[in-house]
């Protein structure tokens, strides 16, 4: 689909890149040419993919331990990959955390271990990258992973949605904010892509699951390829008039939940022989 140079030696930084999207979005990005640095809670985790990575592709991929909650932690990580690497060119806000409750039975804590991740987590390495970038006056790009629900809201992953929201909001403001400096930034908003990860924290039963292939107008989820290609399109050059964009990519699924009539699908050809003669 691309030319394999599109991301040539442009430096990448994922956060949460040791598993689920994260990594398959490093796999493709280092396929297309790209250096890779991943960084995530667990240096284990992070070891294990950067031998996979090494393995495929030589030695292209840094990984940096990191709890991208402490800010401390993150400017830290973000020096360190500025005097090993000399910067980044992209920056992909990846890392997550969600469960599903009923809101009505969180603790505090629990709001605030999804809002620590998601909104506060990627406004630290954004804004550590992005006050890099404007001072040496270097362009660049950044990519946040949303969900559909950022725009629409949904029951059961409130601290997440409100997360999520946040981060579309810095996604547009900054773009206004950063876009004369040479920094774009665009989101991605995915309908259900299964990893482990997501799967086990969000998807009760297989009830659910089938219920939830069922609503998605396309009949099946996403494969990570569909979702990878995407994002190796917004952060390369080529979509260099893409800025402040969120693009949905989820088989129509949230359209599907939301038009008026889409509950007709399930009309016998007598109920609409017998709608048309009214
Ligand atoms: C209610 C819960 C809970 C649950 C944790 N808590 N899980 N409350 N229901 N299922 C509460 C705990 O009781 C605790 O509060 C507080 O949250 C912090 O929990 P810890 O386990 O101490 O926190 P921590 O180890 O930091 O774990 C963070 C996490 C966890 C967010 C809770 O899920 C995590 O690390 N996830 C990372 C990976 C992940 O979530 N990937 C999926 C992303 S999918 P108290 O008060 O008891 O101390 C995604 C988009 C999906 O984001 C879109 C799908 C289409």
């Amino acid at each position: 689909m691309f030319q394999a140079d599109l991301l040539h030696d442009k430096r990448i930084l994922i956060t949460g890149g040791g598993t689920g999207l994260g990594k398959s979005m490093g796999r493709r990005f280092l396929e297309l040419g790209a250096r890779l640095t991943i960084c995530g809670r667990r240096a284990e985790v992070l070891a294990k993919t950067k031998a996979e990575f090494d393995a495929d592709f030589g030695d292209r991929t840094a990984v940096y331990p990191c709890d991208i909650r402490d800010a401390g932690a993150v400017d830290g990580m973000i020096e360190a990959i500025w005097t090993d690497q000399g910067g980044l060119d992209i920056l992909v806000n990846n890392a997550a955390g969600n469960f599903v409750a009923r809101t009505e039975t969180l603790s505090p804590r629990a709001v605030d271990a999804v809002l620590a991740v998601v909104l506060h987590g990627a406004a630290y390495v954004t804004l550590a990258c992005g006050k890099r970038w404007i001072a040496e006056q270097r362009s660049a790009t950044v990519l946040s992973i949303l969900a559909t629900y950022a725009e629409t809201g949904s029951a059961y992953v409130v601290p997440s949605a409100m997360s999520k929201a946040g981060v579309l909001a810095m996604t547009r403001s900054l773009a206004a904010e950063w876009g004369a400096k040479g920094i774009r930034l665009n989101a991605i908003a995915p309908g259900p892509f299964p990893t482990p990860g997501a799967w086990q924290r969000l998807v009760p039963n297989a009830r659910i699951e089938e219920a939830w292939r069922q609503r998605i107008p396309v009949g099946r989820f996403g494969e990570h390829e569909e979702l990878t290609d995407l994002a190796a399109f917004l952060v390369s050059d080529r979509a260099g008039f893409i800025n402040g964009e969120s693009v949905t990519i989820d088989g129509g699924e949230w359209l599907k939940g939301a038009g008026q009539f889409n509950l007709l699908d399930d009309l016998s050809e007598e109920e609409w022989m017998e709608m048309r003669g009214r």
